[in-house]
């Protein structure tokens, strides 16, 4: 079985040139009202073998930066001035902003010398091909593996992003996944090709903070075998700390600033830049808000109350005979790894499944209580509208034909 650090590293840069050079990079969306520009005038590059970390405000235009490397920025949306330029080994140099995104030439760097981890990991996952045939079709197509040897290495990189039980998740398909898995699933194919640049946008925001740990050390192994770069987008200041050579931090789609990640930590010149720093609130100050709260009425009667629930997918038991009670103005938190439940228990409660076994007892606003696991119907309806979750996946719950 081949590791994933065991591939032969790239040969080292013979020129002084970093791997990627963007250079007054612009990219616009025409919209009704105007063009609009997403990405305007910004300019950094990464060495071989370091980390860029981009930060900044949600829709600061760091995912549409990243997008644009490959080409892939959703339509109508286009590259509209600068130059991304791919150095080789050998000198020479391509321009990615001058290619034609449905041209060979980019297809060949997408997977290949370029791969992405995306933000939402069922916007780049199959759902009519399992995930194994997903990840064996980048190797055989890249790296020419046979169909065994594809297989084979499928599972081990299954293993090494720790799904459970690689041998039968490869035949599963994207949907059968978690959340987490999924995000996981994605990393997986990503690496399995061994890139020089690795895109990650958001790659650990749905693990569990082991997992998170784990997933950014294989990356850090993987950089220092094969020298490959990394442009890792993240919220998580913490993250920066841990992982960045280089810190760039976006606003309204451009630089704010950009430096050395021990300039931006100690002597952050920019005010948008030292609020983000900031804004990594202490956990002493957590605690504050938390005594600051009204106390519950625990004599109030209980507005859900859940018993034995359970939801089985075949031999799967997503969720095997729990009770919670939750009182009226409650906030009950639910933690757990990945693939623990969570989601099922929220999809149950809704009734997006029909519970395997169990009762939910839910007191509506006139007193009465119905078991949510038992009505349908019109009843059903007038409970779903009393009862609303909001998804982990924004992308299966937001209808793409609607404003
Ligand atoms: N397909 C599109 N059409 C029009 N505007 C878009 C499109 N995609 C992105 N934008 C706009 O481009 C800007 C930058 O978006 P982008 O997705 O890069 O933000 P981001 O920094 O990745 O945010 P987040 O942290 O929330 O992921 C936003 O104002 C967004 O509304
Ligand atoms: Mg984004």
């Amino acid at each position: 079985m081949t590791d994933i650090l065991s591939i032969a590293p790239r040969p080292a840069m013979t020129t002084n040139k970093p791997l990627l050079e963007v250079r007054n990079l612009v990219t616009e969306f025409p919209l009704r009202t105007g063009i609009f520009r997403a990405v305007d005038d910004l300019s950094f590059s990464i060495e071989q073998g370091k980390t860029l970390c981009v930060v900044g405000e949600s829709g600061s235009g760091k995912s549409v930066t990243a997008r644009s490397i490959l080409q892939i920025i959703d339509s109508p949306g286009r590259i509209a001035s600068g130059s991304i330029l791919l150095h080789q080994p050998d000198g020479t140099s391509l321009d990615l902003a001058k290619l034609d995104p449905r041209g060979r030439a980019i297809r060949s760097v997408r997977g290949r010398d370029i791969a992405m981890i995306f933000q939402e990991p069922m916007s780049s996952l199959s759902p009519v091909h399992t995930v194994g045939d997903q990840i064996t079709e980048a190797l055989r197509l890249h790296l020419k593996m046979s169909k065994a040897e594809a297989r084979t290495e499928a599972i081990s990189l299954l293993r090494q992003v720790e799904i459970p039980n690689p041998e039968k998740a490869i035949d599963r398909y994207a949907f059968q996944y978690s959340g987490g898995m999924r995000q996981r699933a994605m990393i997986a194919m990503a690496l399995a090709c061994k890139p020089q640049l690795l895109i990650a946008d958001e790659p650990t925001t749905a693990l569990d903070v082991t997992t998170q740990a784990e997933i950014l050390d294989l990356i850090s192994r993987l950089q220092k075998a094969h020298g490959m770069a990394v442009l890792f987008i993240t919220h998580d200041m913490g993250v920066v700390a841990q992982i960045a050579d280089d810190v760039l931090v976006m606003h309204h789609g451009v630089a704010k600033e950009y430096g050395p990640v021990e300039q931006i930590f100690h002597s952050p010149q920019d005010p948008y830049t030292r609020m983000l720093i900031g804004s990594v609130l202490k956990l002493e100050q957590k605690a504050e808000i938390r005594l600051a709260r009204p106390p519950l009425d625990k004599t109030a009667a209980p507005l859900l109350e859940i018993r034995n629930l359970s939801m089985h997918f075949g031999e799967m038991k997503a969720l095997d005979d729990v009770s919670i009670s939750l009182l009226p103005g409650e906030t009950l938190g639910i933690v757990g790894e990945s693939g623990s439940g969570k989601t099922t228990m929220g999809r149950s409660i809704m009734r997006l499944y029909d519970p395997t076994a169990g009762e939910m007892h839910y007191r509506r606003a006139d007193g009465t209580v119905m078991d949510l696991a038992k009505i349908g119907g019109g009843e059903l309806k007038a409970a779903r509208r009393e009862l609303r979750m909001v998804f982990q996946d924004p992308f299966g719950s937001l209808n793409p034909r609607m404003t």
